[in-house]
C-alpha cells in the first residue's frame, strides 16, 4: 500500500489546475466589472447632472458645462473641470471634502467632524487663509458618485464645449446652445 500509483500526482496536480482556473473565472469578471462601473447608465448620468446643476449647485462657480465659465457672477472662479487631471476617485475626493485653502466647498456633512477628510478637523481648518465656504446644500455619497459619474461622462477631457457637444450634452438644440456658432 505504500506504492504511489505512477498517476497520482499529475492527476493531483491537474486537480488543482483546475481549482485554480476555476477561481480565476470566477474572480477575473469581478474585477474587470469593478473597473467599468456596472451600474453607470444614462438614467444616473442624468441624476448627476441634475444634482450638478440643482441640489449641489456647482455650476454656480464652474458653469453648467464645466469649464469655469460660472452661471453667478458674484460667486467664486471655479476650476475648469473639463481639463481636469483628476480621475473618478480624485473628483469624490475633492466633492466631498473640498479643497483645502480655497473656495472649493466640502459636501459630505461631516466632512471636518471625524477626520475623513485629508485627516483633519473643523478646529484645523483656521489654519488657512482661505475658508472654504459652506456648500448651498450637502450631498449623500450616492449623489457625490452620481455627480463625478457625470463628470466622467459628460466633461472631464471633453475639450472646450461648441455647437455640437452642447446639444449632445442637452440631447437638444437648447437656448444654450445658441452661445455656440454651428
Ligand atoms: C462656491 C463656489 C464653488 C462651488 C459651489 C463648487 N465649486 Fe468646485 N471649485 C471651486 C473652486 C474655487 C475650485 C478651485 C480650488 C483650487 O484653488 O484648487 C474648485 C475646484 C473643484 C475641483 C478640483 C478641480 C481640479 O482639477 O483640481 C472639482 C473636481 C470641483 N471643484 C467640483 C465641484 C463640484 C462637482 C461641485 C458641486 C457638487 C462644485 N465643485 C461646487 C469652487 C466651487
Amino acid at each position: 500500500m505504500t506504492n504511489t500509483p505512477p498517476n497520482f500526482r499529475p492527476r493531483f496536480c491537474s486537480v488543482v489546475a483546475v481549482a485554480f482556473v476555476a477561481l480565476g473565472l470566477a474572480i477575473v469578471p469581478a474585477a474587470a466589472q469593478e473597473k467599468e462601473q456596472p451600474t453607470l447608465n444614462a438614467s444616473d448620468i442624468a441624476d448627476g447632472m441634475r444634482l450638478y446643476q440643482q441640489k449641489g449647485n456647482c455650476q454656480a462657480c464652474h458653469g453648467w458645462a464645466g469649464d469655469g465659465h460660472k452661471t453667478d457672477s458674484q460667486m467664486p472662479d471655479g476650476a475648469n473641470l473639463r481639463e481636469t487631471k483628476l480621475n473618478r476617485a480624485g473628483l469624490v475626493t475633492v466633492i466631498k471634502c473640498g479643497r483645502l485653502n480655497s473656495q472649493m466647498p466640502a459636501f459630505d456633512k461631516f466632512a471636518y467632524s471625524d477626520g475623513r477628510c485629508y485627516g483633519k478637523k473643523q478646529a484645523d481648518l483656521r489654519a488657512y487663509p482661505t475658508r472654504m465656504p459652506d456648500p448651498p446644500a450637502t450631498l449623500q455619497q450616492r449623489e457625490i458618485e452620481l455627480i463625478a459619474d457625470f463628470l466622467v461622462a459628460k466633461v472631464v477631457g471633453k475639450g472646450p464645449m461648441d455647437h455640437a457637444k452642447c446639444v449632445e450634452f442637452w440631447g437638444s438644440e437648447t437656448d444654450a446652445c445658441k452661445d455656440f456658432p454651428k
